[in-house]
């Protein structure tokens, strides 16, 4: 069982040869929810992020822009940095794969697979996509003799390569997934990998030849290969869990404890399903390591019904959609929008969509709940029994609680938002501004608005790990030190608060193209 006092959560490292998009940052906002939600929960996290940087892609793409590789990669992971600073992600680590210790690190497990009798090495002849950075079998190819992911085309492969072994892990594998039917996640997925299993496991061309594709890690019992791309790429995930030292004398293969391996959850897309559900946990079994503990598969982010892509000029940018709305609703969008296992799409009119409810619901209850606070009571509502929405607010608790821990975030986000509805019906219901007027409705009036305050300070809570700014703002305007966790949520007195007038927190905008 993962310890719930500590949680290591993954995104994939992305390719430093494309600009941010709303796909990448889908999968970032997931794991930065979780770890907020986890922080929040007491639990230590590493939120690992990074990118990757070797390959047959980054290659061409710095040749293309007539660039050294390191120096594409240098600008690219500051892209990055700057796109995830602006989208308040609160990674702990951001992870390059031409950092000096993962270098060391990839070396050490590929000598260490070595040792082991795992790897060989043979001629390979095969299809090889430069755009997935992989190899596929003759049936894998799509109609036009393109790759099956993208629809990019392939080229004709004669090498030399090293193998990995994985044929010998199949029946392990399928072992694992078996006993484990929460490892993959959802179940749509899992299906798709054992249906995979089902055909014979080939080898894993783990090298390159340096004299076709330069930049990349050396073997270290052949300096003329370098190592895969994906099998450096994945690798980050160990190099920065600190399990290998490679100094050291027992480089630390044997006992990961006292690091942060295994991961408790590596988020992906499904579009790298294989390399993460295949290729990664047999070359871990080779090494004799312990196997992560979940991988969540989303869905594709399409923009209207057709697919995002450079060449069509309609990829999304969620730095343009944050100068407009504020990275809060951005996230909110794309967390609240796609359900876990599905796909979504983006078109301007979901995004205002998404946005009003945002506005008029949660933004609405904010402003009218502090407003009648600040004028009815002076911004401090006198001692009652503060338990009008209790109902309400136990079953949010339970449902985010459920809903997270399965890692359906777009759930958690809708039984919040059920929360907010709830309070502004009981608005309408109890009608504080009749009470208001009443001679003897002060205490009924008090009951009301504290009832309100103390859904209010729930909320913030339950939607820091999609919208940390607002949340600190709303926060701020109920008068506390911060958003409270769940836990302080719950012990803090409405009457207790100095409330101010919050002012609007998603403020209409006017969508420009
Ligand atoms: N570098 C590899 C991953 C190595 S991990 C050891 C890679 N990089 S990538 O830049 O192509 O990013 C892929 C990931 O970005 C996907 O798995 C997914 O998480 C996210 N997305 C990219 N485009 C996407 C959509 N259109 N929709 C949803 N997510 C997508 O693959």
């Amino acid at each position: 069982m993962s310890d719930p006092d500590r949680r290591y959560l993954t995104t994939p490292i992305y390719y430093a040869s494309g600009e941010p998009h709303i796909g990448h940052a889908y999968t970032t906002f997931l794991a930065d929810a979780l770890a907020r939600y986890h922080r929040q929960a007491g639990a230590r996290v590493l939120f690992l992020t990074g990118t990757d940087e070797h390959g047959q892609k980054i290659q061409e793409e710095a040749k293309r822009r007539g660039v050294e590789p390191q120096e594409l990669c240098d600008a690219m992971a500051g892209r990055f940095r700057e796109a995830w600073a602006e989208l308040n992600i609160s990674y702990d680590r951001f992870i390059r794969t031409t950092e000096t210790e993962h270098q060391q690190v990839v070396r050490a497990f590929v000598q260490r697979l070595m040792d082991r009798g795992h790897i060989y090495e043979a001629e390979y002849e095969g299809w090889y996509s430069v755009h997935e950075e992989r190899f596929f079998t003759e049936k894998e190819l799509g109609p036009e003799r393109t790759d099956p992911i993208a629809g990019r085309p392939v080229e004709r492969i004669r090498e030399k390569n090293f193998f990995f072994r994985m044929s010998r892990f199949q029946d392990d594998l399928i072992r694992h997934i078996q006993e484990n039917p929460e490892w993959i996640r959802p179940e749509n997925r899992r299906n798709e990998v054992l249906g995979f299993l089902q055909n014979p496991l080939s080898d894993l061309s783990i090298s390159r030849p340096r004299s076709r594709l330069e930049w990349g890690i050396p073997l270290p019992f052949d300096e003329e290969h370098v190592t895969y791309v994906w099998v450096d790429a994945l690798i980050n995930y160990l190099t920065a869990s600190g399990a290998i030292r490679p100094d050291a004398e027992d480089q630390g293969f044997d006992d990961v404890s006292g690091s942060w391996w295994p991961a408790d959850l590596h988020l992906i897309g499904k579009d790298i399903l294989t390399t993460h559900a295949v290729y990664w946990p047999t070359l871990l079994m080779g090494a004799g390591l312990p196997l992560p503990r979940q991988l969540l598969a989303h869905g594709w982010w399409v923009v209207g019904d057709t697919k995002m892509s450079k060449s069509l000029g309609n990829v999304v940018d969620p730095l343009e959609l944050t100068e407009q709305f504020g990275s809060d609703a951005v996230r909110w969008f794309l967390l609240r929008e796609m359900p876990t296992g599905g796909d979504a799409s983006y078109t301007p009119e979901r995004f205002l969509a998404r946005y009003e409810e945002l506005a008029n619901v949660l933004g609405n209850l904010a402003s009218r709940v502090t407003s009648m606070v600040a004028r009815y009571r002076d911004g401090t509502v006198g001692p009652a029994p503060f338990d009008g929405l209790d109902g309400p607010i136990d079953r949010a608790l339970d449902q985010v609680h459920g809903s997270m821990e399965e890692l359906r975030i777009h759930e958690a986000l809708a039984a919040a938002m059920e929360l907010a509805r709830a309070a502004n019906g009981y608005v309408e219901s109890q009608e504080p501004w009749a009470l208001a007027r009443k001679d003897d409705g002060e205490e009924a009036l008090d009951q009301t608005l504290g009832s309100l305050l103390r859904a209010l300070v729930h909320l913030t809570a339950l939607f820091l790990p999609a919208m940390p700014d607002r949340m600190g703002d709303l926060a701020e305007s109920l008068g506390l030190d911060g958003v409270p966790t769940l836990e302080e949520a719950a012990g803090i007195s409405p009457s207790s608060l100095a409330v101010k007038k919050a002012p609007p927190l998603f403020p209409r905008v006017e969508l420009t193209d």
